[in-house]
């Protein structure tokens, strides 16, 4: 029987196959160091646990929520948007709750996209951002991923070319998987062109606190004008280390915020009233929460750093995000990053996530998510020097046989 249309667009994700061979180590008995997927491992900070509990005891939070978010946790990220970037929102007109960020870009994508529409995506990218639309019935055409000449001039190039003429770009700095950044002067860039030639932009900021080195990642609606036509995605799952509890927003043009707002109130009722009353009393409760997370971040990043490139495999150190995006090395990259991870899986235990997973770009690369405590990552560390040096020695023994 043939697929369905929408089935059709959404091959099988190509995590999975990694996620099957890592399910069947493990029912090996294999102890497997999971550096694949970005699920934050640290616990909730627990006064917002706290919340949640007092709060679950109120019979009325029982009834259904309020599709767009509740009061609060709006005026919640408005506050936050005012202190971190100095942008001022609406918290009714400019801003939505999500269930999730990935639940609102989809979403977004939905409320925007007419069959046959094309948006420019990087490639490589976090999977939802060309899914989301691929879903829709729009089409892909990727750009570069990092936020250089090349990237404008891809634009460009784009606007110019593509029929029907592009309704939108995808930014994400800083980025999964790349951990490339962006600074204020390319936003100022690619506020201008998209005015220009009036598209829509969607910034996924889900790492906006997640950084470690120089100066915190800006938001694009701190270029001015910048609201007329962009509207930017931001997570608790990261931030506050709620990946769970599904909270995100969306924030910045009125126009694309009653879209997204329009879809959703036929599709959900928003997230439980406690999760979102918790959700603003983490927002509310200021950065010092957020400090402690990015703090074991970076002491992850330098081990990882220090303790693979010992083992022979430089890992180019990322100044944000949780993950490193790291060449394959030299011999092994012909056989791309699918046949790569799943070699590591059997003869490191270490589980990554191939390159592939994020665009045809992504096939040299593998992503290394920081998601194991120091001493997994060492360990990891110790198992990818053994694997490095019984294949050198397996690689010698078989020239010399060949001599
Ligand atoms: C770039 C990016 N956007 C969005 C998400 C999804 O976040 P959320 O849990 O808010 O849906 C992720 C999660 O890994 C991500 O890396």
């Amino acid at each position: 029987m043939e697929e369905f249309h929408k089935v059709r667009r959404l091959p099988p994700y190509v995590f999975e196959e990694v996620n099957r061979k890592k399910a069947a180590a493990r029912a090996r008995g294999v102890d497997i160091i999971d550096l694949g997927m970005g699920n934050p491992d640290l616990p909730t900070p627990s006064f917002v646990v706290d919340k949640m509990c007092e709060v679950i005891r109120d019979p009325r939070t029982h009834r259904y929520s309020a599709s767009k978010g509740i009061a609060g946790l709006r005026k919640a990220q408005a506050g936050y948007y005012a202190r971190r970037f100095g942008v001022k929102l609406n918290p009714d007109t400019e801003i939505v709750a999500t269930l999730g960020s990935k639940e609102g870009f989809a979403n977004m994508a939905q409320a925007i996209t007419a069959p046959g529409d094309v948006v420019l995506c990087p490639n490589p990218t976090y999977p939802i951002h060309a899914f989301g639309f691929l879903m829709t019935g729009g089409t892909i055409r990727s750009i570069p991923a990092r936020p250089d000449e090349e990237f404008l001039r891809a634009v460009d190039r784009a606007v110019r070319h593509s029929i029907p003429k592009p309704i939108a770009i995808i930014l994400n700095y800083p980025s999964n998987p790349t951990a490339y950044e962006a600074d204020l002067d390319f936003y100022r860039e690619i506020v201008a062109f998209a005015k220009k030639h009036e598209i829509i932009l969607l910034s996924d900021l889900a790492y906006a606190e997640i950084y470690f080195d120089g100066s915190p990642p800006p938001s694009v609606l701190q270029v001015e004008g910048a609201m007329d036509v962009a509207v930017e995605f931001t997570s608790m799952s990261k931030t506050f280390s709620m990946p769970g509890w599904r909270v995100g927003f969306a924030v910045g043009n009125q126009r694309l915020i009653a879209a997204l707002a329009r879809v959703k109130s036929y599709l959900d009722y928003g997230a439980f009233t406690p999760i979102q009353v918790a959700a603003a009393a983490a927002i509310n409760a200021g950065d010092d929460i957020v400090r402690d997370a990015r703090d074991i971040y970076r002491h992850r990043r330098d081990v990882l750093v220090e303790s693979f490139g010992r083992s022979g495999w430089d890992v180019p150190p990322p100044s944000s995000t949780m993950f490193a995006w790291v060449p394959i090395p030299e011999r092994y990259r012909d056989m791309g990053s699918l046949e790569f991870s799943k070699l590591l899986i059997e003869k490191a235990d270490v589980a990554v996530a191939p390159g592939i997973g994020f665009g045809e770009h992504g096939d040299d690369f593998v992503r290394i998510a920081l998601v194991e405590n120091e001493h997994r990552i060492r360990q990891a560390a110790r198992n990818i020097r053994r694997f490095l040096a019984s294949e050198e020695n397996a690689g010698q023994k078989v020239s010399a046989a060949g001599a």
